[in-house]
């Protein structure tokens, strides 16, 4: 079991929430149903690689007449935009995108991303959203350490932070030692980072001698890529602050399509006025009743430059009802993509089940990679851990026992495990890379 939060934060006063915030579900789904009706006529009318995969599926827009309906309509995948590179997809003349992004292309082309000028506001509003529900409010100082660029993140957060009336400290990654002086001058209330930069911080605190309970910081909005519960009680711990997830893709906006709300810290409200979420079975596609666990598919339903129909987004997690916002429904805490998952010897691992373990050990820190090797036929894996600061040789000893049996008894595989000393496993400035496989012979793209 993942350990719980420690304190939940102040809801907003209701007058502060939007009016579709606050609205009835039935509300929102008729919303939904107008809004959906044009998106599927915008894609269809204006993006050939739409109308070509409709026509194929042999539906039009005039097939939808209510929510049911979308599921007759073709999925989009990432491969799908990498076909249409650079521009392909995008349903406004060139002209009008006012802003693109991209995702990184570790495996080949980049996705490209359009904006118009509308799209820009509305992405900077539900950003903004998103930083109320987590617990801001006018007039705080956000420190924006996720990547400037053509990552979403950076930018993202800055204009939403503005839209929200905040102060923006527009840091980026990097400069991790010059970080913690900018925190303790400028005294932020808020910052935005990956939570496994979060960490990379924490230690550059802890190496200063510097108490990181002491900061003036009081929310911290983590996302872009999986934590866990039990990562999230160790940051709350170590910075003494509110620790909220943020769940977004840059194919989809960004940053900012769920958030979860401080006063439940229950999973993350799908902003569903602009995005129509959908679990479905990975291996067939059906839609999947709420409650099942399965790929998360997105359509979005305001977008202009770049509409996403049923875009599948290899996110593994599970539609429940709204909490505290009940007209929203939620997703739960992504607990990794289908394409993280490691199958070592018949069983299916993710790195947050491993890392779950890792932060159950008292002499380990949570920065960790797993490396996945071959041993004749076997697949094999060494989980790379650091030490905590000042944990003596015996103590690491048994750190190696203990999370070897942990991960043994709870996730059903036996894995080496070294530990190393504090900063000897590779930090990212951005996403942790979590798995390193060494068992493609080299040459064989992976
Ligand atoms: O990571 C957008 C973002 C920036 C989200 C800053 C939150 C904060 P991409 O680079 O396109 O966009 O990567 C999207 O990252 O499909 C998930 O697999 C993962 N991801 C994003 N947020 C979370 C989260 C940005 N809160 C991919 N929990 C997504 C788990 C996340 N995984």
């Amino acid at each position: 079991m993942s350990a719980t939060t420690r304190r939940l934060g102040e809801a907003p006063p209701p007058g502060l929430l939007e009016p579709i915030e606050r609205a009835p579900a039935a509300e929102l789904r008729g919303l939904q149903r107008e809004r959906l009706a044009w998106s599927l006529r915008h894609a269809y009318e204006n993006v050939p690689h739409y109308r070509r995969a409709f026509d194929h599926a042999g539906v039009t827009p005039a097939d939808f007449r209510d929510l049911p309906d979308l599921a007759r309509f073709p999925f989009i995948a990432k491969a799908d935009l990498r076909a249409n590179y650079p521009f392909g997809m995008f349903a406004v003349p060139e002209e009008k995108v006012a802003r693109i992004h991209a995702s990184s292309g570790t495996t080949g082309k980049p996705t490209v991303v359009g904006y118009t000028k509308e799209d820009i506001d509305t992405w900077a509003a539900l950003v903004a959203r998103s930083i109320r529900a987590a617990g801001g409010r006018p007039g705080m100082k956000v420190h924006v350490a996720y990547g400037y660029g053509l990552f979403t993140g950076g930018l993202g957060a800055h204009y939403g932070a503005e839209a929200m009336g905040c102060t923006v400290i527009p840091v980026s990654g990097g400069m991790t030692e010059r970080q913690v002086q900018l925190i303790e001058d400028f005294r932020p209330d808020i910052i935005m980072v990956t939570p496994s930069y979060m960490l990379a911080l924490l230690d550059a605190f802890r190496k200063q001698g510097k108490d990181p309970r002491r900061t003036s910081l009081r929310i911290g909005i983590f996302g872009a890529e999986p934590w866990t519960e039990a990562m999230r009680a160790e940051i709350e711990q170590a910075f003494d602050l509110h620790a909220v997830d943020i769940y977004g893709l840059s194919e989809v906006m960004g940053p900012g399509v769920a958030n979860e709300c401080v006063e439940t810290k229950d999973g993350l409200h799908v902003w569903e006025d602009h995005f129509y979420p959908e679990v479905v079975d990975p291996e067939t596609g059906t839609p999947l009743p709420e409650g099942e666990k399965g790929e998360l598919v997105f359509t979005s339903l305001t977008k202009q430059a770049m509409p996403v129909i049923r875009y599948r987004t290899r996110d593994l997690t599970r539609l429940l009802p709204g909490t505290a916002r009940p007209g929203f429904r939620r997703m739960e805490k992504i607990t990794g993509r289908s394409d993280d998952m490691i199958i070592l010897r018949g069983v299916n691992v993710f790195p947050s089940q491993v890392e779950e373990q890792i932060l159950r050990v008292r002499a380990l820190s949570p920065h960790y990679q797993l490396v996945l090797t071959k041993d004749g036929p076997l697949d094999c894996m060494t989980v790379l851990v650091e030490s905590d600061y000042g944990a003596t040789g015996a103590e690491r000893e048994t750190a190696v026992r203990e999370l070897e049996h942990h991960v043994k008894e709870m996730i059903g595989v036996s894995v080496t495990v070294e530990v190393r000393d504090p900063g000897a496993v590779e930090r990212s400035l951005g996403k942790a890379q979590r798995v390193v496989d060494r068992r493609a012979p080299k040459g064989t793209p992976s």
